[in-house]
């Protein structure tokens, strides 16, 4: 490996064709060396370093999306969770997924059902939906035939691959599959790529919250769950 004029070459290893190290910055810029991951041929993105644009190749391919287990691990679960929400924690959006605790996390799965999304052995997604919360401060979320998703994230460097709308998929077909009506999120105003995200996938702005020791106001967002949404 070596850099030259700003562009990172990476040896490959012929003996490993599966072994195809990329790079992966993280929010700061910082260039990480990653090969796991990479098991066939694929594309993340542009990845900028220094003046050029590299691509990296990256594979969904082994993919599974499945509900967590005793076996999967929260403190590696919390951590995806911190990656995924930092960008909105540096935009001054004090998510409680940016800095959640491990027993936060618990909790918050234990009110529904956690969703993980598996790649090469590491949790790269998750979404956690529930049912109707009875004495929720958003009497959206209070409607018997409302299922509630939250805590939901994707691998920063797996972004923009659909696996975020794989995982909404699956938390819809949950709240189908239980013959709700209707499967509502919340998510912070300024953060307008989200209620893009959102209303892109079909969901209408039903209102706002204002959470208690949130320094933004929420829109709550809600779809409509017919056979002809699925
Ligand atoms: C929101 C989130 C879960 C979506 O996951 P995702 O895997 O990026 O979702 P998808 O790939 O299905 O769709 C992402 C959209 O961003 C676009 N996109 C393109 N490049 C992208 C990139 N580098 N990174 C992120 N999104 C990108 C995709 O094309 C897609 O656009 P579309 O809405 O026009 O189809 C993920 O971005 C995430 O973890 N964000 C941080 C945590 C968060 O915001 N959680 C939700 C709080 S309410």
């Amino acid at each position: 490996m070596s850099l030259r004029s700003g562009l990172l070459r990476i040896g490959l290893r012929p003996e490993r064709p599966d072994y195809r190290p990329h790079i992966i910055l993280d929010d700061l810029g910082r260039g990480m060396l990653h090969s796991e991951l990479c098991q066939s041929s694929g594309f993340l993105g542009p990845i900028r370093l220094g003046l050029r644009i590299l691509w990296c190749p990256v594979s969904l391919k082994d993919l599974i999306i499945r509900p967590i287990t005793p076996g999967d691990s929260l403190a590696e679960l919390t951590e995806l969770i911190h990656r995924a929400y930092a960008r909105l924690g540096a935009m001054g959006l004090n998510y409680t997924a940016v800095d959640q605790s491990v027993e936060d996390t618990a909790r918050r799965i234990s009110r529904g059902e956690c969703a993980v999304a598996i790649c090469s052995g590491r949790i790269v997604g998750t979404i956690t939906v529930g049912g109707h919360e009875q004495d929720s401060r958003c009497e959206w979320y209070r409607g018997e035939q409302v299922a509630i998703a939250n805590q939901f994230a994707v691998e920063p460097s797996l972004q923009g691959q659909g696996l975020g709308s794989m995982l909404l998929d699956w938390a819809e077909k949950w709240a189908r599959e239980r013959t709700l009506d209707e499967l509502a999120v919340d998510t912070a105003e300024p953060a307008t790529h989200l209620v893009a995200f959102y209303t892109k996938r079909g969901y209408r702005n039903i209102g706002f919250i204002q959470w208690k020791g949130k320094r933004y106001r929420s829109v709550v967002l809600s779809k409509t769950l017919s056979e002809k949404t699925s």
